[in-house]
């Protein structure tokens, strides 16, 4: 049997006191690939939220990479965010230092202590992104592209069973939209990392078909099993 990564079950999504979500039950297995669609403003970002430990889930049961999302707390939240990849619209870089020191920053930050393994780390996911060699560049003397694959790279660092998206493909062109999305396919392919995408781009989804769930009217539609879909 497919083995479960996001497992949401009658859960509420709230912004402050605004119910935001109902009814919401979802299932993404390891290595599955889905979007998130819908109108701005239905709460595709609340539930990428939910699901990475920054807004508490209220009601209903939540278990995200094996943590218990009703579990959570100030001291759990950074376990739940190692065993994930986030990535967002713009890029998050700290425009002060380089690549590779951008990289190391985030290993220090979670725990990594040995420098021969830092650095075999950080030569490991600049490989996967396609950027071995501009480890030695800052941020702003790189493309919007190369710089949505150093977010990437970082979130690839502590090897992740599930990476969440929030539009990144939402600053680049068409072309470098292209490049992301084949990198983000490959990435669930080859190391069976789980990506949840959420996406206003129905170009981007019509090249690269998946799985969508779908924020409207306050509920998730899932486009695997709702037939009126
Ligand atoms: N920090 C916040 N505090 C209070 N309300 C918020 C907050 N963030 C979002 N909301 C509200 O929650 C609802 C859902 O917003 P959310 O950002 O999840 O939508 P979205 O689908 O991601 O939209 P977009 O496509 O524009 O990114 C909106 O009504 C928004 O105004
Ligand atoms: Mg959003």
């Amino acid at each position: 049997m497919a083995e479960s990564i996001v497992s949401l079950s009658d859960a509420k999504i709230f912004q402050g006191e605004n119910l935001i979500l109902q009814d919401v039950n979802i299932n993404v297995n390891k290595g599955e690939f889905v979007y998130l669609v819908g109108k701005t403003g239905t709460g595709k970002s609340s539930l990428l939220k939910t699901l990475y430990g920054d807004l508490p889930l209220r009601e209903g049961n939540g278990i995200v990479a094996g943590y218990d999302l009703r579990q959570m707390n100030w001291k759990k939240v950074p376990f739940l965010r190692r065993s994930l990849g986030v990535v967002f619209q713009d890029f998050q870089l700290l425009t002060d230092r380089n690549v590779h020191e951008n990289l190391k920053f985030v290993l220090k930050a979670t725990g990594w202590k040995d420098n021969k393994l830092m650095e075999e780390k950080i030569n490991d996911v600049l490989d996967k992104v396609g950027l071995r060699s501009k480890g030695f560049k800052m941020p702003f003397e790189m493309s919007g592209g190369e710089q949505q694959r150093v977010d990437i790279a970082r979130a690839l660092l502590n090897s992740p069973k599930l990476v969440l998206a929030d539009e990144p493909t939402g600053n680049l062109d068409p072309e470098t939209s292209d490049e992301i999305m084949q990198l983000l396919f490959q990435i669930a392919k080859d190391f069976n990392t789980a990506v949840v995408m959420a996406t206003h781009d129905y170009i981007v989804i019509n090249r690269y078909p998946a799985r969508m769930l779908k924020t409207e009217r306050g509920q998730v539609y899932d486009s695997a099993s709702v037939t009126s879909y």
